[in-house]
């Protein structure tokens, strides 16, 4: 079963001079499963728009449900896991195994259940025990933003929301978060998130929602995004672009450094090929 959002639309102060119109007229749908990038421009509604999915924030109209479920209730909070943008203020616990527990005890699960859900996020996020009793705020970004992902992980979600979870990591620190995210969706959750860092996310992504002033402007496959004018792009399709525009016929599915590099030779060769045949 799906999340799906009809029709929605959203203000912020409403019925006031500062009303403003986050979300207007939105549809969308996801399925278990699926890794999908919800893409826009500073204030575009990206955040607005994730929060309706565990009923954070609710429409001004239309209709969110999850698993046929109003977002509201106790049974889809558990499904959907939250990583929000700046992982430090979602941390406020002693200890980074009280921090990853919070979720499943405070869903009522036992203390023995909640500790194998502790170990197991730890380990999802590459993590040892050590870390377990360490303060959270002694740790580095990366390190806090893996710790709130794996609090988000001790629920076992269906659905894992995440807003810009690599903005502002270091190199590594950005490679384990990505790489948590494709073991979680190789394990079958769906994964939905909120990302600025092309770069880092396309290989990844198998649906794209790009949003521009509170309306849902594309959606659908990283291929046809990539076939969508005046929309950002990775640089590995910056440069593919730029190719094609220069008559050379590299495909354009192309979504990492290494196929890029691997389609560029299959090119050369084949126009040496040609060369050689005149
Ligand atoms: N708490 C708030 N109060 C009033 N306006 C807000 C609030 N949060 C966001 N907005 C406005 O709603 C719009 C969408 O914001 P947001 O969903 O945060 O966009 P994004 O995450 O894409 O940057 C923007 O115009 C923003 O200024
Ligand atoms: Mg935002």
């Amino acid at each position: 079963m799906p999340i799906i959002l009809e029709n929605i639309s959203f203000f912020y102060s409403r019925n006031t001079p500062l009303e403003t119109a986050a979300l207007q007229n939105v549809n969308l749908r996801i399925e278990k499963g699926e890794f999908v990038g919800i893409l826009g421009e500073k204030g575009a509604g990206k955040s607005t728009l994730i929060k309706l999915f565990n009923g954070l924030l609710c429409p001004d109209s239309g209709k969110v449900t999850v698993d046929g479920l109003a977002p509201s209730s106790k049974e889809v909070k558990s499904r959907i896991g939250m990583v929000f943008q700046q992982a430090a203020d979602q941390l406020f616990c002693r200890t980074v195994y009280e921090e990853i527990a919070f979720g499943p005890l405070n869903f009522g699960y036992s203390r023995k259940e909640t500790e194998e859900r502790v170990f197991e996020a730890l380990e999802a996020v590459s993590f040892d025990r050590t870390m377990l009793s360490r303060d959270p705020f002694s740790l580095s970004g990366g390190e806090m933003q893996r710790v709130a992902l794996a609090g988000a992980l001790a629920l076992r979600p269906d659905y894992l929301v995440l807003d810009e979870p690599i903005t502002g990591l270091d190199p590594s620190g950005k490679k384990e978060i990505l790489d948590t995210l494709k073991k979680m969706k190789d394990q079958g959750t769906a994964v939905i998130t909120v990302t600025h860092n092309l770069k880092g996310f396309f290989p990844l992504l198998e649906r794209i929602v790009l949003l521009r002033e509170g309306r849902i402007s594309f959606e659908g496959s990283r291929e046809e995004y990539l076939e969508t004018e005046n929309v950002l792009l990775p640089p590995i399709a910056s440069m593919i672009r730029e190719l094609r525009s220069r008559g050379m016929p590299v495909n354009p599915a192309i979504f990492t450094v290494e196929e890029a590099l691997k389609e560029i030779l299959r090119v050369k060769s084949m126009i040496e090929k040609e060369n050689s045949e005149k």
